[in-house]
This record gives C-alpha cells, sequence and structure tokens, in this order.
C-alpha cells in the first residue's frame, strides 16, 4: 500500500546474539546450512534518513576498524537495492551513527541495512509489507532478513528462513567484546563439521520459562572451534571466563565476541566486575538486555 513520503525518519539498528548456532551442512556458492535462535539486544546503531536530490552518507562513531564510509557501506547498497527493485531513484541523505563494533559476530553492519530498507520504506512511502523486503534483506546479506523483525527468532537456510518467537527466555547478557575482529567467512572456511558442540535438546528455545542459568546450560555455538584455532586468543578468553560463577560462556555469530546470561541487571553487574579483573581492561564488557 502507497503510503505519503515523508521529509525525515530516524532508525536504531540493534545488535543480535546468537544464543545457539547449529550448522547442519553445506549449501551452493560457499554457504552453509543452519539453525540458530538469536535475540536482539539493547545496544544500537543510529541513523537518520532525510529526504534528499541525491543520496549521500555520512558515517560518525570511532568502531576502531576500518568502515567504508560511501559506496561501500552496507547502508549504501540497501538504498541501491531497495530503490531497484521500487524502480525509482536511489535518493536519500543518511547518517549513520557507529556505536556496534565490526566483526565481532553482533550483526552490525547487517542491522544497519535492515534499518535503512525499513526507514526508506517509510521516507518514500513504499509501505511495503516485511515479505517484500524480505528478499532485497536477503541479497544484501546472510543476516539482514532477521534485523527486520522486533522479536527473537529463529533462522534457517542460509539465513533468509526466519521464524518469528512469540516466547522464549528474556534477561540479560554481559557481553564480552575483543579488541580483535573475525571474519565470517574464514570462521566458516574452516568448518570441517568434526566438532558437534550441540547439548541434548537442540531447541533450547521451546523451553519457555527455564531460567538463565537453566537456558545458558543448553546453548551451544558449532562455529566455536573454527573461531578459536582463527584467533588463539579468543581461545584463551574463552578459557579464561567460562564457568567463572558457574556461567557457560558461548560465542556470537563467528565470533568475536563472546557472552554470558543472567536473570537480572545485579548479577550481571556482579559478574561483569569479576570478568574485568580476570581479562583485564583490552577486553569490553557490556551488560545488555533482550528487546
Ligand atoms: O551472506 P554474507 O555475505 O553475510 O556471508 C558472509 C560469509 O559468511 C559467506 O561468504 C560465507 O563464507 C559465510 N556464511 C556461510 N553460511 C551462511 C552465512 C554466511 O558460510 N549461512
Amino acid at each position: 500500500m502507497l503510503r505519503e513520503p515523508c521529509q525525515f525518519v530516524e532508525g536504531r539498528a540493534p545488535a543480535k546474539v546468537n544464543l545457539t548456532l547449529a550448522v547442519l551442512g553445506e549449501l551452493a556458492g560457499g554457504y552453509h546450512e543452519l539453525e540458530s535462535w538469536v535475540v536482539m539486544v539493547d545496544w544500537y546503531d543510529r541513523l537518520e534518513l532525510r529526504a534528499s536530490a541525491n543520496l549521500s552518507l555520512t558515517v560518525e562513531g570511532d568502531t576502531g576498524h576500518a568502515l567504508p564510509r560511501t559506496e561501500g557501506n552496507l547502508v549504501w547498497h540497501a538504498v541501491e537495492a531497495l530503490a531497484k527493485a521500487a524502480g525509482r531513484p536511489p535518493t536519500a541523505s543518511i547518517k549513520l551513527e557507529k556505536s556496534l563494533p565490526i566483526g565481532a559476530g553482533l550483526g552490525g553492519g547487517s542491522s544497519d541495512a535492515a534499518a535503512t530498507l525499513l526507514g526508506l520504506n517509510e521516507l518514500w512511502g513504499l509501505g511495503w509489507p516485511n515479505e517484500r523486503l524480505a528478499p532485497i534483506a536477503s541479497a544484501l546479506g546472510s543476516d539482514v532478513p532477521l534485523f527486520l523483525e522486533d522479536s527473537p527468532v529463529v533462522i534457517r537456510g542460509r539465513g533468509e528462513r526466519v521464524e518469528r518467537l512469540r516466547n522464549c527466555w528474556k534477561g540479560f547478557l554481559v557481553l564480552v567484546v575483543p579488541s580483535f575482529a573475525l571474519a565470517t567467512r574464514e570462521v566458516f572456511g574452516r568448518y570441517s563439521g568434526g566438532e558437534i558442540r550441540r547439548g541434548e535438546n537442540p531447541a533450547p528455545w521451546q523451553n519457555v520459562g527455564h531460567d538463565s542459568l537453566n537456558t545458558s546450560q543448553q546453548l551451544f555455538n558449532d562455529l566455536e572451534p573454527d573461531a578459536f584455532s582463527v584467533e588463539p586468543r579468543l581461545a584463551r578468553l574463552h578459557g579464561l571466563l567460562d564457568g567463572l560463577d558457574g556461567r557457560p560462556v558461548r560465542m556470537t555469530g563467528s565470533g568475536s565476541s563472546l557472552f554470558a546470561l543472567f536473570d537480572d541487571a545485579r548479577s550481571a553487574e556482579l559478574w561483569r566486575e569479576e570478568a574485568v579483573r580476570l581479562a583485564g581492561q583490552t577486553v569490553e564488557f557490556r551488560v545488555v538486555q533482550t528487546l
């Protein structure tokens, strides 16, 4: 349904955490078939989109890593892809304020791209339902479609099949973000299928009502051994923190961030303080809450 175009749209692009990640096999084009329970958390990049006669993008914020500030940015690609699908010129003046780290397994770039599609849908007055945005999102990257949703999801296939979860574990996480990034392609490239970490219950998102300790004992990430072999510093950090105060520590996506789950902000903060003492200042620890 076509809506009135508007002059200004503000968007928030949250981080994601893969609570589980099963690699089920190989797909064409060097991709892998996945099943992953993903939650969004309250740590955001911010986007401002303004009506304009041409396309411009400014990127603000210090992410510590090189980030394309023009054509190479996924936001730029999102504008061009949606404009092409809608048969209109790719015009907008966009400001992206980065807070989310790059190459950290938190999906920042994918989230920015999805927020761009959702924002332009309003700015241009397209009024498209998410189902119509989803194939464009999927072509931009495997993790982009999940960010069209505002609820926890299970993603399957390459990432393009997204199941919304009405009810699953919610709570607090301590994110452990090292100073080094990991390249998704490199980690997947090492996947041998050898080491399967799946627990007895491969679908812990169905255990509604379990507390954070119980839930975290059910979590797994099949890519951990590969990420740890690409980056031995991550293996050491995991070895240091896993089991601290009886909490399992898992990796999100293909790394480099780790996380632990908590029922309340106070216990998350206490664990964070202990972890800072152990791991030192070169690692960023951040308490976040599921959306
Ligand atoms: O889709 P995207 O470009 O974000 O994927 C980046 C890389 O991650 C791919 O080139 C591939 O190596 C790996 N990948 C994968 N299987 C997936 C998603 C990503 O092997 N389902």
